[in-house]
């Protein structure tokens, strides 16, 4: 009997080659200091989880800029180019010990605070989170979510030149672009709403910059199966 392929073998997602198929899911450590580069207490982390057989390892959701920041301590950012050489240590540290290792890319939108970011939150449309924050995000303009759409092409960018195997892009949790697949999130009647394909059409302008900019460097989502809320017509 052939079957499929057993934990223990060697894997491929895209273009990253993996020793086994075991995969740290993404776990926001805290481990950033104030700028959002790693510490050497993620280093020493993320070692150990390869040095105990990881095949790859997805970094805690890392800030593609100051807007999206967590209001939870300690997010990663890669929000900036002089980020780039401590995560380039810190890539090095994982691939001597046989791992790869993906960086997940968000933006938190409405699930964080103005006193975590200096500025407004934002959503596709001004609904208060039910679980994070008081605040009424501001909805965003065309030219806001364009910034966006830069800031995960360029945080990307940043990744693959640290050494990155690939970037994550966080489409769950209720989190920015979360906000704009749902439909009761996203009241939008522009082209950033209503169907489904334009309330797809960020992430698809986040893949089309990456391919664009970056070719064929793998991108992967992590999506959720299901969110827990009803779509517009119950939102009441
Ligand atoms: C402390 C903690 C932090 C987490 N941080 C993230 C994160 O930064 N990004 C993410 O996509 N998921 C995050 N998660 C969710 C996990 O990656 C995972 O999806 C979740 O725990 C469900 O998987 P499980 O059923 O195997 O626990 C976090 C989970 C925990 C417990």
């Amino acid at each position: 009997m052939t079957g499929s392929p057993g934990i223990f073998e060697p894997g491929r997602i895209g273009g990253i080659s993996m020793r086994n198929r075991f995969i740290r899911s993404a776990t926001h450590e805290g481990m950033g200091d104030a700028e959002g580069a790693p510490l050497e207490s993620l280093e020493k982390l993320y070692v150990r989880l390869a040095k105990g057989g990881a095949g790859a390892i997805v970094t805690g959701y890392a800030g593609v800029l100051q807007q999206g920041k967590s209001c939870f301590p300690g997010m990663l950012m890669m929000h900036d180019d002089r980020l780039v050489p401590a995560y380039r240590k810190l890539v090095d540290a994982v691939h001597r010990e046989g791992a790869a290792l993906i960086m997940q890319l968000a933006h938190c939108g409405s699930q964080t605070r103005s006193v975590a970011t200096g500025m407004r939150t934002v959503a596709p449309s001004p609904i208060k989170d039910r679980f994070y924050s008081e605040e009424v995000p501001l909805e965003l303009t065309e030219k806001g979510i364009r910034e966006i759409i830069d800031a995960f092409v360029s945080a990307a960018q940043r990744a693959k030149a640290a050494g990155f195997d690939g970037v994550q892009l966080h489409l769950a949790h209720g989190y920015l672009l979360a906000k704009f697949l749902s439909g009761y999130s996203n009241r939008r009647l522009d082209r950033w709403g209503g169907s489904l394909e334009n309330r797809f059409r960020i992430v698809s302008e986040i893949m089309q910059g990456i391919r664009g900019r970056l070719g064929d460097y793998p991108v992967l989502v992590k999506m959720n199966g299901y969110d827990g809320m009803r779509g517009r017509d119950a939102a009441g």
